[in-house]
């Protein structure tokens, strides 16, 4: 380690999470050296380029202040295990998809490969931190390989799970509801753990910074995202009753949030949850559940999953339903990719599979959208090109479409000339508004019909 820095702390992984989370520590803490090492060449060469590898507001600011001064991305791991003192372990931790517990259990290999390599090349006691979602008792599988190799040096274990939700990640890191922190009550344990906690300590309120027992921290993550997911399956099934009933889900999520003991977040009604973690971190509490004979908890949570499966579902259905039982030929414009607004991410997003839904249909689909276009490239590529097309303007997008599908909340979205779009479409011309963002009144007034996620449809027509 270079004598001008008190710490030097590595991070497997350079991805959504070891990026922006190392960057906010290198910012916060000049006293420290932070490596990022990952496998994929590409990608730290893109995280050493001004065309990072992910989107993210502010993340550019932060890399400028801290690249090259005291935060440093590289391919060399095996250094980088050897001069470090802390490792973050920010590696994938997929849902697997082989072999038993296939589509639900966590793939932990890219966990235990980089557990072992760790062991390889440390020749002094460091401390190990889980950043990755895990399992709950993971890090007693990580123990065990670590410190059952060699003598002399010592690794402590502990869970310090991430919270940040893309897109607002920067803002989630510099000030969030609160850090946790797990380790073994040892002395050794408590030790460590508080090591870690002085790493945050930088910047976040000490009384945001919590402490528990190492399994109470890989649990905890798999329980908020479960409970944040459960929150937008339960309004989704409700905005279902509501397109029955003539009652309006924005109307009923007011009056429930207002409640302070549910609180008003997270209560938006949408064409259902994307994203890399929440189905898979729910599908990986199931099979947890399920070995340890919890029958009806895992059939609990796994409801939250197939409440959104059948949203989506339901959305195309609704569309083809709507566009008079039949979209074959019909050009229809998806505004927004992105499992959610200001990412360019498009892991498990509703986009995918409800473009997939139409095409099952033989719609002609254009996928618009400012910064997930690449990544709808790579997920659609096994599709004729005939069937599908890319566009990033809405405007050359919608020309002779019969149908808008608004499937992102993008805010260059809300404020679209509608007026314009219509003119250059095919009537009677729809808006289905998966996210609930547009005037639906303005759009019906200037022709549309406009139909949303769990309020009446808008209609020129019975
Ligand atoms: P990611 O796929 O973007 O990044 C993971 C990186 O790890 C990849 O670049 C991969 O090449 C690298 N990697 C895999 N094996 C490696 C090895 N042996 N050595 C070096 N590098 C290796 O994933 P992500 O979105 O950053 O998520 C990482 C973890 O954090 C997951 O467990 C996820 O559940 C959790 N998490 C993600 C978010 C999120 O918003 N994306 C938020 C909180 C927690
Ligand atoms: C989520 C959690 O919010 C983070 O705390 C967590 O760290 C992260 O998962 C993770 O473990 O990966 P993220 O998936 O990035 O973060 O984004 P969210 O804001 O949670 O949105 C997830 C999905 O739910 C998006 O598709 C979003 O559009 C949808 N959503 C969200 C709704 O449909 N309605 C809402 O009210 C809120």
């Amino acid at each position: 380690m270079l004598k001008e820095f008190s710490k030097s702390i590595l991070c497997i992984g350079a991805g959504y999470v070891g990026g922006p989370t190392m960057a906010m520590i290198a910012a916060k803490c000049p006293q420290y050296k932070i490596t990022v090492v990952d496998i994929d060449r590409d990608r730290i060469h893109r995280w050493n380029s001004d065309s990072l590898p992910i989107f993210e507001p502010g993340l550019d600011k932060l890399i400028e202040t801290a690249r090259g001064r005291n935060l440093f991305f590289s391919t060399e791991i095996d250094v980088g295990i050897r001069d470090a003192d802390i490792i973050f372990v920010a590696v994938n931790t997929p849902t697997k998809t082989f072999g038993q517990g296939a589509e639900k259990a966590a793939d932990l290999q890219y966990l235990e490969k980089t557990s072992r390599q760790i062991l390889a090349h440390s020749t002094s006691d460091k401390i190990i931190v889980e950043k990755s979602t895990v399992p709950v008792r993971t890090s007693n599988a990580m123990e065990r390989i670590l410190n059952g190799g060699k003598n002399n040096v010592r690794f402590d274990v502990l869970s310090n799970p991430e919270f940040l939700a893309e897109g607002t990640a920067i803002k989630d890191l510099e000030n969030p509801d609160r850090v946790l922190i797990g380790s073994r009550e040892t002395e050794n344990g408590i030790k460590a753990r508080k090591e870690i906690v002085d790493i945050y300590a930088n910047w976040v309120p000490k009384e945001k910074i919590l402490e528990s027992n190492t399994w109470s921290a890989e649990l905890s993550k798999l329980t908020a995202n479960a409970f944040l997911a459960q929150r937008i399956s339960s309004i989704n099934a409700i905005s279902a009753l509501c397109e029955k009933t003539e009652a309006d889900i924005n109307e009923v999520a007011a009056a429930v949030g207002m409640d302070s003991r549910i609180g008003s977040k997270f209560l938006n009604a949408s064409v259902g949850f994307g994203g890399s973690c929440f189905k898979k971190d729910i599908l990986n509490l199931v099979y947890i559940c399920q070995n340890y004979d919890l029958h009806e908890v895992a059939d609990y949570w796994e409801s939250v999953v197939k409440i959104n499966e059948w949203q989506e579902k339901r959305f195309v259905r609704n569309m083809l339903s709507s566009m008079f039982n039949t979209i074959a030929g019909k050009k229809i414009v998806i505004l927004g990719f992105a499992f959610k607004a200001d990412t360019g991410d498009t892991r498990e997003s509703p986009a995918m599979y409800i473009v997939r839904g139409l095409l099952e249909e033989h719609a002609q689909v254009v996928v618009c959208d400012p910064k997930a276009l690449g990544n709808a490239r790579n997920d659609l590529k096994d599709v004729p090109g005939d069937l599908l097309a890319f566009e990033e303007d809405p405007y050359e997008a919608t020309e002779g479409a019969h149908a808008i599908a608004i499937l992102t909340e993008w805010e260059e979205y809300k404020n679209l000339d509608y007026e314009r779009l219509l003119s250059s479409m095919v009537h009677p011309s729809f808006v289905f508004d998966g996210r609930n963002i547009l005037d639906h009144q303005r759009l019906f007034e200037m022709g549309f019909n406009v139909y949303s996620i769990g309020r009446s449809p808008l209609k020129h027509f019975r």
